[in-house]
């Protein structure tokens, strides 16, 4: 059975909760290995709207169990209420179907207030991300295992003395020992999904299971690869999986995630940015709000060069396109197929009408499959995805991902 990436091409928000549900219902794990509750899937089952941030979306398959790898960081309370969430919807989130590795770093108090004030010039979503990750980079961190001994209150204590000296002094942070007994109680109810889940992943591959592993972000906000300093902190890449999972992980397929067009939400480069009434309508149309934090998202053409980064750091050997249908209705649309001296420069597509009824390939309007076409050819990998609307069904397959 195959090992298959599914990864965002872009800065994230390119719907790959929608693709990975939808391979999960033959998947038998959905593994997550980088980032935290900064990712923000938004789903619509059934004409129902739920936001899992931390949680694999393959779970919402009953077939499906979760993973959350070491190389994730967890904010424990947002994590516990995802779960509840989740279980209120009557999704069996009990803990044989999600597991979470016992040596990820836990998010504090003390990292989330930083990130509300550090994180500004970047624009991060303010869920402590960088501050967690920075922390365990300088070997100032809480693992989850830290909390289930009961050994993290003198780390909590060092990390408060550092934010303290390094916050503004008007800056308020709870005690060490209310932020260690707040995990404590929160981690003790989640005792059971916390464990060595390098080990059932491993043993899964072994036994020819079929494994999704989900990529947060996007590849323009790999730490390493994005626009840096306008990145997360995480490896979102195909490169991250093994190191986030704790098992050497071959990617059998590698499946890329882009938009029909580009977003971003925080600050940095956008060579394609509309800041006209275009952008405002992509926006409009595609309902394009941060799922975590809400912010309006940037919103411009697609961007060929920025793609072909992100194709070769995943080697990507298939491609999903979502929010075609968002595209219906304008007159012309752009792509930029290089840069010089910085700027874009585009190749003009005619416009398509609505794609409502489409169901497939054939059916697609002629401008629509010389647009797609031409995506193909210019990133050298199969559309093997197309998603024309947010429901379950409004998702065309065109090359299979995974046996029956
Ligand atoms: P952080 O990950 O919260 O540290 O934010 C760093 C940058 O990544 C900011 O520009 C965020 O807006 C962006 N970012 C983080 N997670 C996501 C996501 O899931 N979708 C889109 N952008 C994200």
């Amino acid at each position: 059975m195959p090992n298959v990436l599914v990864t965002g091409a872009q800065w994230g928000d390119e719907g790959k909760g929608k693709i990975v549900d939808h391979l999960a219902a033959r998947a038998d794990y959905s593994v997550r290995f980088g980032g935290g509750a900064n990712a923000g899937h938004t789903l619509v089952v059934g004409g129902k709207k739920l936001v899992l941030h931390l949680v694999p979306a393959g779970i919402l398959h009953p077939r499906c169990k979760g993973i959350v790898g070491n190389g994730c960081v967890i904010d424990p309370a947002s994590f516990a209420k995802e779960i509840s969430e989740l279980s209120a919807a009557g999704i069996d989130v009990s803990p044989p179907r999600l597991g979470i590795s016992e040596i990820a770093h836990v998010v504090t108090a003390f990292q989330k207030i930083a990130d509300g004030i550090t994180g500004k010039a970047i624009g991060t979503t303010g869920r402590g991300i960088g501050p967690a990750y920075t922390d365990k980079a300088r070997r100032a961190g809480v693992r989850l295992v830290d909390v289930v001994r009961g050994e993290h209150l003198s780390v909590l204590e060092t990390q408060r003395a550092h934010y303290a000296k390094l916050l503004p002094d008007d800056v308020e942070l709870p005690s060490a020992k209310t932020v260690a007994d707040d995990l404590s109680n929160v981690v003790s109810g989640l005792a059971a999904y916390i464990g060595d889940v390098a080990e059932e992943v491993h043993s899964a591959m072994k036994a020819n299971a079929a494994l999704l592993f989900e990529g947060a972000q996007g590849a323009l906000l790999d730490v390493d690869h994005g626009t840096y300093p306008f990145v997360t902190s995480s490896t979102t890449t195909a490169g991250g999986a093994s190191s986030g999972v704790g098992v050497y992980v071959d990617l059998h397929r590698r499946l890329a995630v882009s938009k029909a067009y580009t977003t971003r939400v925080g600050n940095g480069p956008f060579p394609t940015e509309l800041l006209d009434e275009t952008g405002e309508k992509l926006r409009a149309l595609g309902h394009e709000f941060g799922a975590t934090t809400g912010r309006p998202r940037r919103c411009g053409w697609l961007d060929l060069p920025a793609l072909r980064h992100a194709f070769r750091l995943n080697g990507v050997t298939d491609m999903a396109i979502t929010k075609l249908d968002v595209l219906a209705g304008f007159e012309t649309i752009r792509v930029a197929t290089e840069h010089r001296a910085g700027a874009p420069v585009y190749r003009d597509f005619e416009g398509f009408g609505s794609l409502d009824g489409v169901n497939d390939r054939d059916a697609l309007p002629k401008a629509a499959r010389s647009y797609l076409a031409f995506l193909e050819a210019e990133l050298d990998a199969s559309l093997s995805i197309l998603s024309i609307g947010a429901d379950r069904d409004r998702t065309l397959v065109f090359r299979e991902i995974l046996p029956a």
